[in-house]
């Protein structure tokens, strides 16, 4: 019987290498983040593969954390069915068997898997990968969830793409003058970016990217439309490049490019429900929306965070407040959550760029665009 061993594994770290015919090489790694946790995602076969790999004893010998999966484990909601529970609790339990950590959340970054500069990893999840190279400054390609995990397991990945120096050069010089006023704009600059750059390192210079909040949003679309797996921001990304560097190819920007992803991410219907949290909100943020509605939102608000994030919002007496205004705090989901089909959301309204190309083309829900500051206002 086919079997995924060590040897499997290995094999597919090496992967890389076998179209150009060199030597594999692999550099040790400290982190492992895994994707490929959600059974929207995976289904009934991805369940069956990891079982194997649970059931063949093989542990992670790195810090591996989780990303999101399809449903919030506890259940505690009742918005997904029995069915799909069963599902998501069996894929966590096979990662947990094998040593992975259970938290559930695409920001690993920000909490329980934080990297520092120079660090190798294998990362799967797009945003925060992007994240981790262009604004940390640590070292990792865009590995996918087998890949990851086979990573995490063998401590090692493949020496390629960002994990070297010639890989982290940028290729394309982008031009971009506008304002980036919000962070949907921002999400919009980083969707053409992705579309511009396919696999090619972009470095970008613009003042609007230069916050954290605003260069979440930017690299997650990025990732969502394009495969490289970094942006160098100039002020932001530690490299040290001065000046414009020679040879680049080059692209410019324009407004009319960002409204024609705006324009293409418009509601068809009216929305009947906010969704916040695509990539996951920390607990700073979700604590401020306290201060920036001004009585209960026009529509159902939905904020996906990480489960530490959840049981800190509780500790604090929170989530009772938030639950009071309208504002329900889901764990352990992504913003594709089987919630959204339970609830019978046909058009929903996020300020996430990557949230609302996903919800479109993933979910089929009618997803539209709004920044944060005019979500709660008034009906988008
Ligand atoms: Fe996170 Fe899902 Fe968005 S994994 S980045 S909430 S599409």
């Amino acid at each position: 019987m086919w079997k995924l061993d060590r040897e499997r594994l290995l094999e597919i770290l090496c992967l890389p290498f076998r179209e150009s015919g060199e030597k594999p090489r692999l550099v040790r790694i400290s982190r492992a983040h895994v994707s490929g946790v959600s059974y929207l995602n995976i289904g009934d076969a991805g369940i069956r593969l990891l079982k194997d790999i649970a059931e063949s004893g093989m542990m992670v010998k790195v810090r591996t954390t989780l990303n999101p999966g399809y449903a919030e484990l506890s259940g505690e909601r009742g918005e997904c069915s029995p069915a799909i529970l069963d599902k998501q609790r069996e894929i966590a339990q096979y990662f947990i068997k094998m040593g992975a950590h259970s938290t559930f959340s695409c920001t690993p970054y920000l909490e329980q898997n934080v990297p520092k500069r120079g660090e190798h990893m294998a990362w799967a999840e797009s945003s925060a990968v992007l994240y981790s190279n262009s604004v940390i400054g640590a070292w990792t390609n865009k590995e996918s969830g087998i890949g990851a995990l086979a990573a995490g397991i063998i401590g090692a990945t493949s020496r390629t793409g960002v994990h070297t120096s010639e890989g982290r050069r940028p290729r394309l010089l982008v031009e971009y003058e506008g304002d980036v006023e919000d962070e949907v704009v921002a999400g919009a600059l980083g969707y053409v970016v992705g579309e511009r750059s396919g696999d090619d390192v972009p470095l970008i210079e613009s003042e609007g990217l230069l916050s954290k909040e605003r260069a979440i949003e930017y690299l997650a679309a990025q990732g969502a439309s394009g495969a490289s797996p970094m942006s160098i921001i100039r002020g932001m990304t530690p490299l040290a490049i001065r000046g414009p560097p020679d040879g680049l190819r080059k692209s410019r920007i324009l407004d009319h490019d960002i409204r024609r992803v705006l324009e293409g991410l418009q509601n068809t219907y009216s929305p009947e429900a906010i969704l916040i949290g695509c990539p996951h909100m920390p607990y700073a943020s979700v604590r401020g929306l306290l201060s920036i509605i001004n009585g209960r939102p026009p529509l159902p608000v939905f904020a996906f965070v990480s489960r530490r994030t959840k049981t800190r919002l509780a500790e604090a007496g929170l989530l009772a407040k938030l639950r009071s205004l309208g504002i329900n705090v889901i764990a352990d989901a992504c913003v594709m959550w089987c919630g959204l089909k339970k609830l019978g959301y046909r058009s929903v309204v996020t300020n996430s760029v990557k949230g609302a190309h996903y919800l479109r083309n993933q979910m089929r829900v009618d997803a539209g665009l709004a920044p944060l500051s005019k979500l709660f206002k008034e009906q988008p």
